[in-house]
């Protein structure tokens, strides 16, 4: 039996679903009952009817995952599978902030620990900052950790006071205007689309800024048919799935996640198998850091 029927089967054995980011290896992509970006994976996370999720992704995905649902079992296919930006802020600065500003909301961006959520007053990915940042009754925001994120969500609601932290996704902080220029120069037709964890220069000379779903749409539907993508290299696997007649081009350095790229089919099977890599989060962490998640559910409705 070949590992994707071996996987298959430990599914239905064990009564389970998989659940993949959009920056996983192909062939992961290609065996998950559900494919997405962080937002669109939190909200399938929740109300689903097998008893056992297991995320292919890093591990504030599958911690979010079992905090929304915590009578479910969340299964990792490795641990050491995590995001560096989601560890860059610090609980004493965000109680600094709260003491120096009236009227502040502490906004949370997803990719971050259950440890900062807990201190946070809402939740948002790239694909909901905007609407839910505009939602919000405070004047000012603490937004908390990807400063890139930070200023582009501050252009787009000018009426509020942003206030930045200093982290940052280390694969999109990578991206280079002159590397994307020389594709444009190889294609000067193509579109550039990028996710907002990019450096501001990069922003500034794109044509479509969004989350990896919107960058997934916004090729779709437009006329277009070439694209300079300035994102992580899985969601390539998407793209060309959709598009068969587009084309999609990266940068001369691809934008890799590593961590991203450490889930493959052998350790799927092998934590479907054994259960190994269980999910768990204490009764305490869970509570206060709940609140902030399911009021991005809330507000993004
Ligand atoms: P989205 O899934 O919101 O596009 O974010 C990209 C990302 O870096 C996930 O880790
Ligand atoms: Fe974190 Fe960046 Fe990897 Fe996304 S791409 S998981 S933000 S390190």
């Amino acid at each position: 039996m070949d590992i994707v029927e071996k996987i298959k089967k430990l599914k239905e054995e064990k009564n389970a679903v998989i659940l993949a980011h959009y920056y996983v290896r192909p062939e992961v992509q290609g065996i998950a009952d559900y494919i997405g970006d962080s937002f669109y994976l939190s909200k399938v996370a929740v109300g689903l009817k097998e008893q056992t999720i297991v995320f292919c992704g890093v591990s504030f995905m599958g911690e979010s995952a079992k905090i929304l649902n915590p009578e479910k079992t969340v299964l990792m296919p490795d641990l050491e599978a995590d995001c560096a930006m989601a560890h860059m802020a610090d609980p004493k600065v965000i109680q600094k902030m709260r003491d120096t500003y009236d009227d502040l909301a502490v906004v949370c961006y997803i990719n971050s620990t259950a440890e900062l959520k807990k201190y946070s007053d809402v939740c948002v990915t790239s694909a909901n900052a905007v609407k839910i940042v505009k939602a919000l009754p405070n004047q000012n925001i603490f937004f908390i950790p990807d400063k890139n994120l930070a200023h582009f969500i501050a252009d787009q609601v000018p009426e509020k006071n942003f206030v930045y932290n200093d982290g940052y996704c280390p694969v999109h902080e990578k991206m280079l205007v002159s590397e994307i220029l020389e594709e444009k120069q190889r294609h000067p037709k193509a579109e550039i689309l990028t996710h907002p964890e990019c450096p501001q220069e990069v922003l500034e000379i794109s044509d479509y800024i969004g989350s990896t779903s919107g960058i997934i749409s916004y090729a779709g539907k437009s006329e277009n048919k070439e694209f300079i993508i300035c994102t992580e290299n899985g969601v390539r696997y998407e793209l060309e799935k959709q598009n068969p007649d587009k084309k999609f081009y990266f940068t001369r350095t691809e934008p890799v996640c590593e961590d991203m790229k450490l889930i493959t089919l052998e350790k799927i099977a092998h934590v479907l198998e054994t259960g190994e890599n269980e999910i768990y989060v204490t009764d305490e962490l869970r509570e206060a850091s709940k609140k902030p998640l399911e009021r991005m559910l809330e507000l993004a409705k």
